[in-house]
């Protein structure tokens, strides 16, 4: 009998599993809205400009290919801190924060995660319901036990805050606490800064660890702005804060993997034991990082003129997201249902429809539609050309 007669056949994964589906459908008008992709007006995935020009002068150096150290390029890790806490940043300047290239948002969380659970080994990772779904699966493989707290409240559209608070103070002190910075993925609904400030106390008072998942910088109101809640965070006087930032979405760089975690610490000497244990983890999963992707964020944010072009293509994306969301809007007002008008106020690439699984199907049976699951449609995928077409579709389903 084979080695491997008896191993199971596992699912195909709730998110990119949906974009094989979209991949292998022969239809011409179908759509993906299940990944976090952002696709241009013409339905386009794009390289920025930004990135172009920065990988022409990456190209015209014909670099070698040398391996680079096991927490990642010098300059990138500088302009990743500085992008997070800010150039001035008073933690920075004390050398407080620990700062790895990884790869992806994923690979920061699961770097995170081996390291903290080396450090924690009985600690329990909070997430909200709903999350993204791999976050659970990743913390844990890492050897966490999971525990979800309250979140989203589909009667509003919105936080229930008041839930979710009162679930996080009844949490045992040193439980990891997985928040979203901005863009909550999938509900698109995201803490004011009066709540932050409220979870800061709390997460204080309570010795909870929180570890951010910053995937969305610059998709919400800016890139300053949206790092608005680690702010806090660290105003609060927090101690000890992981955060997991990824350049796929903001640099289009999905496919180079490419994003970092930072860890901060109390002092110094604390950050140098961290620092090598991080490295630790690293060399034991894929001893060091990729060049390419790094190479790429840094030029970009270093040179002031290929920065400013990011800022003004990151608005540009950003803008865009808030048009079709309207048009998306609109277009079921014109109709007279279903009321989707929850959908303008949502942030970020995804809206958490309320379509249910069986919708779902329904859009990807009848339309060639494809979503998650749960009902999240990343609307960032939305154009004048497709919008007609979604949202017939989605009158069609829900009637
Ligand atoms: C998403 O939520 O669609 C993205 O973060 C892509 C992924 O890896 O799931």
């Amino acid at each position: 009998m084979s080695v491997f007669a008896r191993v199971a056949l596992a699912p195909s994964d709730p998110i990119l599993g949906v974009t094989d589906a979209w991949r292998a459908d022969p239809r011409p008008t179908k759509v993906n809205l299940g990944v976090g992709v952002y696709y241009d007006e013409q339905g386009r995935l794009t390289l920025l400009e930004a990135v172009k020009r920065a990988e022409d002068v990456l190209v015209a150096k014909h670099h070698t290919r040398g391996y680079i150290p096991i927490d990642g390029r010098p300059d990138y890790i500088r302009a990743t801190q500085h992008l997070i806490f800010g150039k001035d940043s008073t933690l920075l300047a004390e050398n407080r924060v620990v700062t790895a290239q990884t790869l992806g948002g994923t690979g920061a969380l699961r770097t995170g995660a081996d390291f903290l659970h080396s450090v924690l080994p009985d600690a329990t990772v909070a997430i909200s319901r709903p999350s993204w779904p791999n976050h659970q699966v990743l913390f844990a493989a890492a050897g966490f036990s999971i525990v979800d707290y309250p979140y989203y409240d589909p009667s509003t559209h919105g936080v229930d805050f008041a839930a979710m608070t009162s679930a996080l103070a009844a949490l045992p002190p040193r439980t990891v606490v997985i928040v979203h910075a901005c863009c909550h993925n999938p509900t698109g609904a995201d803490l004011s800064p009066d709540q932050w400030r409220e979870l800061a106390v709390l997460l204080r008072e309570r010795e909870l660890i929180p570890f951010v998942d910053m995937a969305y910088q610059g998709f919400d109101r800016g890139i300053s702005e949206d790092a608005m809640g680690i702010q806090i965070l660290l105003d609060a006087g927090i101690g000890t804060v992981v955060i997991a930032n990824s350049y796929s979405k903001s640099f289009g760089l999905y496919g180079e993997r490419i994003g970092a975690l930072s860890i901060v610490c109390a002092d110094a000497e604390e950050a140098a034991r961290v620092r090598s244990q991080v490295k630790q983890t690293i060399r034991a999963t894929y001893s060091n990082p990729p060049t390419h992707g790094a190479a790429l964020v840094a030029t970009v944010l270093e040179d002031p003129e290929l920065r400013a072009l990011w800022e003004s293509e990151l608005a540009t994306m950003r803008d865009r997201i808030k048009t079709v969301r309207q048009g998306l809007v609109d277009r079921l007002a014109v109709k007279g249902r279903p009321d989707f008008s929850f959908v303008s106020q949502q942030a970020g690439m995804f809206s958490y429809s309320g379509l249910s699984k069986a919708q779902v199907a329904r859009l990807r049976e009848e339309f060639a539609i494809y979503a998650v699951d749960s009902g999240r449609i990343c609307v960032a995928a939305l154009n004048q050309a497709n919008l007609d077409h979604v949202a017939d579709a989605i009158i069609q389903v829900v009637t």
